[in-house]
C-alpha cells in the first residue's frame, strides 16, 4: 500500500534525489507535464540513469510516461523499462485498453532485458479525458499489472473547457466530485488501492490534512504529492492511529473469543461483519507499515 507518492520532474537530478529522502512511499519520476517538450529526450536519459543509481531503501520508484496519443510513450518506455522501475504511471489513460497496450510494450522489454515478467506495476491517472470517465468501472476486467487507480482534475477540466474545478470554498465542483467517487469505486471493484489526486496549493498543509482525512474516510488509501512539505501530512493521515489500531485489535479479539457470534457489542456499540473486515484491514496496514519502517 502506497500512502504518499511524490512527483519529481525527470529533468531535475536535484529534485529526484531530494524526493527519495523525504519519507514518501513512492517517488514518481515525471516525463510528462512537468518536463518541457524540448527537455523530454534529456529527461528520459536522466530518469534511466537515476534508476540505475543507488536507490533509497524502502522507496518505490515509478515513472510517469507521456500519454499514448502523444507519440512519445514508446520512446519513454523503451528508455526507462530496461532500468527496472517499480511501476509506470499512465496519464490521460482512456481506459483499461490503454493499459493493455502499455503492458504489451513492457512485456517485450522485460523479455529482452531478462527482467522478471509482469513485475512492473501500472498506475493509470484514470479520469483525465472525457471518454475515460465512462470506463472507470472496467479496470476490474483483465487489466494486467494494475496496482492502483488515481484521478486528475486539471487535465479533465482543460479537456471539457471548464473555467475552474473548485468552488469558492475550495471544494471540488460536482463534475470532479463525481469522477473522484467513480475512481474510488472503480479501484475497489478492481481490487486495487484508490489514490487521491494532487492538491496544487502545496503551502496550505492545514487544508491538506482536512482533504487527506476526508479521502481516508471515504476509502482512499494514499495521495499524490507534488512538494516535499506534503509528504509527512499525507503519511500521517493514511496511517492508522494508535487508538484506531487498539480498537481494531479489540474488534478482532471480540470475534475471536466468540466464534459463533455474528454480531456483538463492544463498549456499548453494535459490531458485526463489516466492522471486522475494517478492523482486519487496519491491522494488516499497520503490519505492512512496520515492515516498511524496518526496511528504511
Ligand atoms: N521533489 C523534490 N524536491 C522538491 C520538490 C519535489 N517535488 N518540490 C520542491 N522541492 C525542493 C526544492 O528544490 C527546494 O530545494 P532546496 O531547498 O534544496 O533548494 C525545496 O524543495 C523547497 O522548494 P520550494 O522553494 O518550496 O518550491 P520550488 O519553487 O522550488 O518548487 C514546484 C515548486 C511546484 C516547481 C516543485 O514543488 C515541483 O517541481 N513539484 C513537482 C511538479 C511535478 O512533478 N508535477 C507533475 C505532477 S502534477
Ligand atoms: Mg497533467
Amino acid at each position: 500500500m502506497l500512502r504518499s507518492l511524490l512527483f519529481a520532474p525527470g529533468d531535475s537530478d536535484k529534485k529526484m534525489t531530494k524526493a527519495s529522502g523525504i519519507g514518501a512511499d513512492c517517488v514518481i519520476l515525471d516525463l510528462e507535464d512537468s518536463v518541457a517538450a524540448t527537455r523530454k529526450p534529456t529527461a528520459r536519459g536522466m530518469v534511466a540513469d537515476f534508476l540505475r543509481g543507488e536507490r533509497a531503501a524502502g522507496v518505490r520508484f515509478y515513472v510517469r510516461v507521456n500519454p499514448l496519443d502523444s507519440g512519445l510513450t514508446l520512446h519513454d518506455i523503451a528508455a526507462v523499462v530496461p532500468a527496472a522501475p517499480d511501476g509506470i504511471v499512465v496519464p490521460k489513460a482512456n481506459g483499461p485498453e490503454d493499459l493493455r497496450t502499455v503492458s504489451h510494450y513492457i512485456d517485450v522489454l522485460e523479455a529482452e532485458h531478462a527482467l522478471p515478467a509482469g513485475a512492473i506495476a501500472l498506475l493509470p491517472v484514470a479520469t483525465e479525458t472525457a471518454a475515460a470517465v465512462f470506463t472507470l468501472g472496467d479496470y476490474r476486467f483483465d487489466t494486467p499489472r494494475l496496482a492502483g487507480m488515481t484521478w486528475g482534475a486539471e487535465d479533465l477540466g482543460a479537456a471539457v473547457g471548464a473555467s475552474t474545478n473548485l468552488r469558492p470554498d475550495k471544494e471540488w465542483t460536482s463534475p470532479y466530485q463525481l469522477v473522484r467517487s467513480l475512481c474510488l469505486f472503480g479501484a475497489h471493484a478492481a481490487g486495487v488501492q484508490a489514490i487521491d489526486t494532487v492538491m496544487a496549493d502545496f503551502r496550505d498543509t492545514d487544508r491538506l490534512k482536512v482533504v487527506c482525512d476526508e479521502a481516508r474516510r471515504d476509502g482512499f488509501t494514499g495521495k499524490i504529492a507534488i512538494h516535499p512539505a506534503q509528504v509527512e501530512v499525507i503519511n500521517a493521515a493514511f496511517s492508522p492511529s494508535a487508538e484506531e489500531l487498539a480498537h481494531a485489535r479489540a474488534v478482532i479479539e471480540a470475534f475471536a473469543s466468540n466464534p459463533d457470534a455474528g454480531t456483538l457489542q463492544l463498549d456499548g456499540k453494535m459490531i458485526d461483519r463489516p466492522h471486522l473486515v475494517q478492523a482486519e484491514r487496519i491491522v494488516a496496514l499497520a503490519a505492512q507499515l512496520d515492515k516498511l519502517g524496518a526496511a528504511r
